[in-house]
């Protein structure tokens, strides 16, 4: 079936306005007013369809066709709809505009043979803006996060999820009597699960190769670092006497990603990409400084190797300094190997397309980590980011690669709705 690409395109240019930081990027965080407009122009279009709709009670979406039958099995298909702060317009909205183009088209044409239902999910968030934590929604959907995190997750301001989501109108304690569905889901059911996403790095837009094919995704391992000196007077403090939290980050910061740098593979990675310094003066010595530090790669024993070393240092870097560290667990996930059934799908797919793929992996994390993780056999498609940029405002991808990827997994998902469960 052929999905129509221009409406494609027009609904993700619609979802570009959704943003708090217009001409800046896209800012558009879970549970924020942009959010609730993005969701709203979801919910209607589902149902101007027919579609039915469930939310549940950390605000995940799940869409239906109006022809799913109880009992059979599902295939799921979707992305998320936050982004970072300045983010890109395609993080996350491409995979569901494009799950929402194919809800949309089987809706229209109807399904020959299908023994299987389809459902588009929109994960809620995914980037981790509001509490630090990446894939969130998913980790409530597999039962990763429970109650005890509503109260662990806090946002900048202070506020534990728990408060943030009843403030977004969500019941993350009961959802009795309500409306919303309980966390976790019942995925037994879930037959395959499918997410179309940018690759956000160069590798296809250098090859000029317009599918990825995703094999494993990295894993990652996030702490928080605060190290508390003593605040002073810049002026009247003579550079013996100091105890600057914010040079010892420094020292820090530059011992990692030296460390990292020498990976003999070249893939690890490791980033400080939030620093709050406290009182931030250019006159005053800070008293403290809170960092964030993550590292990714495709082994779990090197991330936790890595992360060992680099707490050693932090600790020896402190004391060095007399200066005082906390440093706390954040959050994690591990790397993961994708399902070789659907990947193989997802070749000969291409192939019998004429379509020219790369099998590669995802450094980025996605929602589909945590659903695989839950044994739901899972498969990644990528398009190309253009010179290798997301997460930023210039994050972009030509229309014609945003259209082939839809029509591709538009193919995939026509295959996996009339498997049998052998053939899978
Ligand atoms: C999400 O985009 C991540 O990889 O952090
Ligand atoms: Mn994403
Ligand atoms: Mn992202």
């Amino acid at each position: 079936m052929m999905i129509d690409g221009k409406r494609l395109l027009l609904n993700l240019a619609a979802f570009r306005r959704f943003s708090d930081t217009p001409g800046s990027g896209v800012t558009r965080f879970s549970y924020g007013s942009q959010d609730a407009k993005a969701r709203r122009s979801i919910i209607n279009r589902a149902k101007r369809i027919g579609c039915p709709v469930r939310i549940d009670a950390v605000g995940n979406i799940r869409i239906g066709l109006p022809s799913n039958q109880p009992g059979r099995p599902a295939i799921f298909c979707g992305s998320h709809i936050d982004t970072v702060r300045n983010g890109g317009w395609l993080d996350g909205i491409y995979g569901v505009c494009s799950a929402l183009e194919v809800l949309e088209t089987l809706a229209e044409r109807g399904r020959k043979k299908a023994t299987r239902n389809f459902e588009t999910v929109i994960f809620a968030e995914e980037e981790g803006s509001n509490f630090g934590s990446t894939m969130t929604g998913s980790k409530f959907i597999t039962g990763k996060y429970g109650n005890e995190d509503l109260e662990r997750l806090t946002a900048d301001n202070g506020k534990t999820m728990r408060q943030v989501l009843q403030e977004a109108g969500l019941e993350p304690e009961t959802t009795a009597g309500s409306q919303l569905d309980p966390v976790p889901w019942d995925l037994s059911n879930v037959a395959a699960m499918l997410e179309l996403h940018i690759e956000q790095g160069p590798v296809l837009d250098r090859a000029g190769i317009p599918i990825g094919i995703v094999d494993s995704i990295f894993g990652m391992r996030v702490v928080e670092v605060v190290l508390t000196g003593v605040g002073n007077h810049a002026g009247a403090t003579p550079m013996s006497e100091r105890h600057d939290p914010l040079s010892a980050a420094a020292e820090c910061i530059l011992a990692a990603e030296s460390m990292v740098a020498a990976d003999p593979n070249k893939r690890a990675v490791v980033t400080v990409g939030k620093l709050e310094v406290q009182p931030n003066c250019s006159n005053v010595i800070p008293e403290t400084v809170r960092f964030s530090i993550e590292v990714r790669d495709s082994n779990n024993e090197k991330i936790n190797r890595y992360m060992s070393e680099i707490i050693h240092d932090i600790r020896e870097i402190a004391l060095n300094r007399d200066v005082n560290c906390q440093i706390h667990e954040h959050s994690s996930s591990k790397p993961l190997h994708l399902d070789d059934g659907v990947r193989e799908v997802i070749r000969q797919t291409a192939e019998s397309s004429g379509i020219s793929y790369r099998v590669m992996d995802s450094g980025a994390v996605h929602d589909a980590c945590m659903i695989a993780e839950a044994s739901v056999p899972t498969g990644m498609i990528f398009v190309p980011s253009i010179d290798g940029r997301s997460h930023v405002p210039e994050e972009d991808t030509k229309g014609e690669d945003l259209i082939r990827g839809t029509q591709l997994l538009m193919d995939v998902i026509e295959t996996l709705l009339t498997q049998t469960e052998e053939e899978q």
